[in-house]
C-alpha cells in the first residue's frame, strides 16, 4: 500500500478508536498502540528509512505530523475525560458547603497534669530539682530507713498493698509505696548535701474508696538538706509555695502533727473559700517537718552536721480545691464530661 494511503487510514482508524475511549486505561492502551515504541506511528516512520530521499522527505514530515497531531488529541481526549469524571462526582456526591463542620475534638492535658506541672515549677523556681522514683518498694524504704520499724504501731497510719512475695527469710518485704517519702531515703543514699528536691508520683493504700478517699493517688514529695537548714527556711519555703500556687492573699497556718520520719513534724493549711461559703475555713494541705536524726543516720549522714526539710503534698487535695471538685474518684473514671471542664 502506497505510504499516503497507510498515513491516511492510521489517520482515521486512530481517531475513530480515540473517540471511543472511556476510561484513562483505555487512552493508556491507545497510546500504546498507536504513538507507543512499538506502535503504528513509530513503525511507520522507521519504515519511511527504505524511501526514496524525495518521498522520504515529503512522507517524512507528513508522519510526524501525524504523529504530532495524534498526540494533541490524545491530550485533548484525557482532558474531556478528567473534566467528565469530575462532573460525574459532582452529579453522584454533591456536597453541601453550607451544612456545619465535623467537630474535632481536640485533646488536653489532665487537671493532675496541669497542677503537677504547677507545683513543680513553683519549686523549681527556688531551686528544687524534679525526680522520680520506683512505685513497687522495698519496707527497707518506705518504712524502716523512715523511722518506721516493723511491727511498730505508726505502720497503721499507712494501710499497705503487699506484693505476694517473700524473701529468702520468708519476710514479705515488698509493696506498693504508700507515699513518696521513700525516695527521701533513695536519694540521701545516694548524693551528698546540698540536696533539694521534688518527687511527683503515684501512691497506694489499702482504702476503701468514697468522696474523699482514693486506694491510689498522687503525692510530691520534697526534701532539703544542708548544713544550717531551719525550721524558718522550711516555713519560707512553704509559704512561699502556697503563694505562688494559690495566689498571693493566701494565709498559711502551721501546726504540730506526727510523722515518724521528721522531728518537729508539722500539717500546713491554706485559708479556703469554698465555692458558696461566706466564712474561710482552713484546709490541710501537706505534711512537713525537720527530717528526724535518725533519718539521717540511717543513710549515713551526720545529724551533727546536716540538717534539713521534708514535706509530702497531696495533688489531688490541691486539684479539688483550686478546680473546686468535690468527688476525688472524678480524676479517675475518665469520664469526657468531667475531663473537658479544664
Ligand atoms: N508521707 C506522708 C504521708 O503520706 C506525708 C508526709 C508528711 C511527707 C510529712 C513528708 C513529711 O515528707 O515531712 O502521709
Amino acid at each position: 500500500m502506497p505510504v499516503e494511503n497507510t498515513l491516511e487510514q492510521l489517520r482515521s482508524t486512530s481517531l475513530q478508536e480515540l473517540e471511543e475511549c472511556t476510561s484513562k486505561l483505555e487512552l493508556e492502551e491507545w497510546r500504546v498502540k498507536y504513538l507507543g515504541r512499538k506502535g503504528h506511528v513509530t513503525g511507520l516512520l522507521r519504515k519511511l528509512k527504505n524511501l526514496e530521499p524525495l518521498e522520504k522527505k515529503i512522507f517524512g514530515s507528513q508522519a510526524n505530523q501525524l504523529k504530532g497531531f495524534l498526540e494533541e488529541r490524545l491530550v485533548l481526549a484525557e482532558g474531556k475525560l478528567m473534566a467528565e469524571e469530575t462532573l460525574a462526582i459532582g452529579e453522584n456526591d454533591r456536597i453541601d458547603v453550607t451544612r456545619p463542620g465535623r467537630l474535632i475534638n481536640v485533646g488536653g492535658y489532665h487537671p493532675l497534669t496541669k497542677i503537677r506541672r504547677e507545683i513543680e515549677e513553683a519549686f523549681i523556681s527556688m531551686g528544687f530539682q524534679v525526680v522520680e522514683g520506683p512505685e513497687i518498694e522495698w519496707d527497707h524504704y518506705n518504712f524502716e530507713l523512715l523511722n518506721i520499724p516493723k511491727n511498730h504501731p505508726s505502720r497503721d497510719i499507712w494501710d499497705t498493698l503487699w506484693v505476694d512475695y517473700r524473701n529468702e527469710r520468708g519476710e514479705r518485704n515488698m509493696l506498693l509505696r504508700t507515699h513518696t517519702s521513700p525516695m527521701q531515703a533513695r536519694i540521701m543514699e545516694q548524693e551528698e548535701p546540698p540536696i533539694r528536691v521534688i518527687v511527683p508520683g503515684k501512691v497506694y493504700r489499702y482504702e476503701a474508696t468514697d468522696r474523699t478517699h482514693e486506694w491510689h493517688f498522687h503525692q510530691v514529695e520534697g526534701l532539703a538538706v544542708d548544713k544550717g537548714i531551719t525550721f524558718a527556711d522550711m516555713k519560707g519555703t512553704l509559704y512561699e509555695f502556697a503563694r505562688k500556687v494559690f495566689g498571693s492573699e493566701r494565709k498559711v497556718r502551721f501546726r504540730c502533727d506526727y510523722f515518724p520520719f521528721v522531728e518537729p513534724g508539722v500539717d500546713m493549711s491554706i485559708d479556703y473559700l469554698a465555692p458558696g461559703a461566706t466564712t474561710h475555713d482552713w484546709l490541710e494541705i501537706m505534711g512537713a517537718g525537720m527530717v528526724h536524726p535518725k533519718v539521717l543516720e540511717g543513710v549515713g549522714y551526720d545529724p551533727e552536721e546536716y540538717t534539713g526539710f521534708a514535706f509530702g503534698i497531696g495533688l489531688e487535695r490541691i486539684a479539688m480545691l483550686k478546680y473546686g471538685i468535690d468527688d476525688i474518684r472524678l480524676f479517675f473514671d475518665n469520664d469526657l464530661r468531667f475531663l473537658r471542664q479544664f
